[in-house]
């Protein structure tokens, strides 16, 4: 195969050297394109635009592979640990039983909160976003943490990485307790990620939540499935953010931003009124798709479509399993699931959504799992955050350490008006 792509510009003739990823993706490396042509190239939205090499995810939507440091995602799920699925991804290989426990224990030892910035949360109303408290509070780590502003070597980044993997599930907790005027349960040391963090948003004083292991497992999984996704709209994000060398807290607290959107991570939230209001009977599943396919009707059948996946999600399929298999073993069936599985059936059988590569993502079936464990609509963009923190803080930290990593800057083509002279404002009309 060629190693050079020829472009001809005014009769000029350019070669362009193409570059070849590990599992044989193509790419026309365009770094000198607008030194030595005068052009730049337009790609809004990005779709054909590589911004990085990166050793971290590997994704093959059109056969439906999503694979974390080589390991296929399918190999985490028969026994779930998203602590050590977040090492993998942020030190590029499974920890030794040595690393984990360690690991382990910092997480445990770093899951307080300082108790000023408990202080913050009392400033929030009721009703405030719990993704908008998330950003502000993870940025607000910034304040309490200094010493982690520079990260000069590994061990420091180390201790900054698991500080928020850490703290991100308490100010979670937290920001949840706030909206329903509950106290707040400091984390309890005894217990591991999940139920450390299912204890400070359930327990009462006088009632201990204790985490069943269907649902230790379900939520690992679902955390682990939602880790890394290469160069998604909020990991751009956080890269985009740190490209400036701007410290960790502060490029994730930007990456919780960019997930909150209804066409990124807030998808999981608008699913789940999709389905709601399916079972309300307020539509029809039949009419929902009807109107999904009608341009004008500014309806998305929510939870379907990728810009990466031309195939089946390969994280959708394990997480529809993991719904079914929960709720049946919690013995509690839940409409929704029935609904989610006849739209994903007319859709799939409907030429609009089978010629566009359309199918069910991340989002279709998680919010139906979050249900079931008692996780209320307005946290699962939350808990989706959660899980995508390790993949944030590995591609910060890949950027950081490459050598070749500049400050992110794309172009334009301006479409303005020409130039014009300033006219006082007497003489305006
Ligand atoms: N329902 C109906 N039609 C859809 C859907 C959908 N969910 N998704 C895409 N389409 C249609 C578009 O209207 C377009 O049709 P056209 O060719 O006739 O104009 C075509 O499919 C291509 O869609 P784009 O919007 O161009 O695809 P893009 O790659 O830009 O967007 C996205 C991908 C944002 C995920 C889109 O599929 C979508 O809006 N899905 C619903 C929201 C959602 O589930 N988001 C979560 C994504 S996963 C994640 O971020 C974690």
């Amino acid at each position: 195969m060629s190693d050079h792509a020829t472009l001809i510009l005014d009769g000029v003739q350019h070669e362009l050297p193409v570059l070849e990823g590990v599992e044989g993706e193509r790419a026309i490396d365009i770094r000198e394109l607008r030194e030595r042509t005068g052009h730049i190239t337009l790609d809004p939205g990005y779709g054909n635009t590589g911004s990085c090499l990166s050793a971290i995810t590997f994704i093959d939507g059109e056969k439906g592979i999503l694979r974390y440091r080589g390991i296929p995602i399918e190999q985490f799920a028969d026994a779930p640990n998203f602590v050590e699925v977040a090492w993998l991804l942020i030190f590029g290989r499974l920890p030794t039983a040595e690393q984990y426990t360690s690991f382990a224990e910092d997480l445990t030892r770093y899951a307080n909160l300082d108790e000023g910035m408990k202080h913050h949360f009392e400033g929030f109303p009721r009703s405030a976003p719990p993704m908008a408290i998330l950003s502000a509070m993870i940025n607000a780590l910034s304040c309490f943490h200094p010493e982690l502003i520079e990260l000069d070597d590994d061990e420091q980044f180390r201790m900054a990485a698991a500080r928020l993997i850490s703290k991100i599930r308490t100010i979670a907790a937290y920001a949840y307790r706030h909206s329903v005027g509950r106290p707040y349960n400091y984390p309890d040391p005894h217990l591991r990620y999940v139920p450390n963090f299912l204890h400070m948003m359930f327990s009462q004083p006088f009632d201990q939540r204790v985490c069943d292991e269907s649902v230790r497992d379900a939520l690992n999984l679902v955390l682990i499935l939602h880790a890394d996704h290469e160069q998604n709209c909020s990991t751009s994000t956080v890269r985009m953010v740190g490209s400036s060398q701007a410290n960790l807290f502060a490029s994730c607290a930007a990456g919780v931003c960019a997930l909150w959107g209804p066409l990124h991570g807030g998808a999981n939230v608008a699913v789940l009124e999709m389905l709601e209001q399916i079972h309300q009977g307020n539509i029809t599943p039949e009419e929902y798709v009807r109107l999904a396919k009608d341009r004008d009707s500014k309806i998305r059948l929510m939870g379907f479509g990728h810009r990466v996946y031309k195939n089946f999600d390969p994280r959708a399929q394990l997480l529809g399993g993991v719904a079914e298999r929960l709720l049946s073993g919690l013995g509690r069936p839940d409409p929704l699931l029935d609904i989610a599985r006849r739209l994903e059936e007319i859709a799939l059988s409907d030429p609009y959504f089978v010629d566009r590569k359309l199918y069910p993502n991340v989002d279709f079936y998680s919010g139906i799992i979050l249900r079931a464990i008692g996780i209320p609509t307005n946290m699962f963009t939350v808990m989706f955050a959660i899980g995508r923190l390790p993949g944030w803080i590995a591609h910060w930290w890949e950027q950081r350490q490459d050598a070749a990593a500049r400050i992110a800057r794309p172009r334009q083509i301006y479409t303005g008006s020409p130039q014009s002279d300033y006219v006082s404002m007497a003489q305006r009309i």
